[in-house]
């Protein structure tokens, strides 16, 4: 059919309505204290969308009794200089009674089981923390598309899964690990180490790196590989060291073949630190 007012708009016949290119808006969750990590997921949101907001919240939700949320890092003009040179249009930085009224007894989003394994095991509501602010961001954001870090592998994958559990009308983009050149995984709680700790927190790193040297020896071979570089390392304690089925997250057995993650986490001195890497089997 001939649509004149069409026509006369774009210079072409165009079946039924003119499309309107949309502007899209990406959000960039983050609890401040940036790094590369955090830069990397920044040019991840540029690339994808037209405007990028980042949030800048230390979330208490997320914390345990016993965690580090009165000594997080909160370098407020530190990260708005970074956030000014990476170009970003829009900062969400609110205050505890903006995004809460009774901490003691709001409304929660569950992680479920899969939210009570590995980093759950050691913080049992870190999870419905987590998951209770992101999703509080996305409605009040309402974003197309929202980036997370490989980093905190866990976390990503209860996001994606609770984006398709509860139907948030919005896509989840994801960046690799940033590491700093010896291969600690950047993160804001680095700043904690102090010299023979900043040596020690190589421990992570090395643990991956010799179950993914380890694989073709099988899944208890590998670990017992990784387990071997915290024995060496007095000054970390391993909380955990396991692999996974990277599509479920399902401990391997013996005999797997095909995707897998190694994920670990350790405390070294008072910082407790966490690590991924992908293993293939
Ligand atoms: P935060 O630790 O500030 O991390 C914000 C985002 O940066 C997360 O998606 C995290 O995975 C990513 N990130 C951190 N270190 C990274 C690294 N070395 N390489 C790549 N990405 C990295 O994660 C949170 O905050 C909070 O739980 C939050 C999602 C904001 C909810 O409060």
């Amino acid at each position: 059919a001939k649509i004149r007012g069409a026509q006369k708009a774009t210079g072409r016949i165009v079946a039924g309505r003119i499309p309107v290119a949309a502007k899209k808006l990406a959000l960039v969750p983050t609890m401040g204290a940036l790094h590369d990590g955090h830069r990397a997921l920044i040019k991840l949101a540029k690339e994808n969308a037209d405007y990028v907001i980042v949030s800048l919240f230390v979330n208490p939700l997320q914390f345990g009794p016993n965690e580090d949320f009165d000594e997080y890092p909160r370098p407020l003009e530190q990260d708005l200089a970074v956030l000014e040179e990476e170009g970003v249009d829009y900062v969400f930085a609110p205050e505890i009674e903006d995004m809460y009224g009774d901490l003691e007894d709001v409304t929660i989003v569950s992680a479920g089981a899969a939210g009570r394994i590995l980093e759950g095991e050691f913080r049992p509501t870190h999870f419905d923390g987590v998951l209770t602010v992101v999703a509080k961001l996305f409605n009040i954001i309402r974003p197309d598309f929202a980036c997370f870090g490989e980093k905190d592998a866990q976390q990503l994958a209860l996001v994606r899964r609770m984006v398709r559990d509860l139907n948030f009308p919005l896509d989840i983009l994801a960046a690799p690990i940033a590491r700093e050149t010896d291969g600690l995984a950047r993160s804001s709680r680095n700043v904690y180490l102090e010299s023979e700790d900043r040596e020690a927190a190589l421990a992570l790193s090395g643990a991956l790196a010799a179950v993914a040297e380890a694989a073709s020896e099988g899944v208890e071979a590998a670990l017992a590989a990784g387990r071997e570089i915290y024995e060496r390392q007095p000054l970390a304690s391993m909380d955990y060291l396991e692999l996974v089925d990277a599509a479920t997250f399902a401990p391997l057995s013996e005999g797997f073949t095909g995707k897998a993650l190694a994920l670990t986490a350790a405390r070294i001195g008072q910082t407790r630190l966490i690590d991924n890497r992908r293993v293939t089997f």
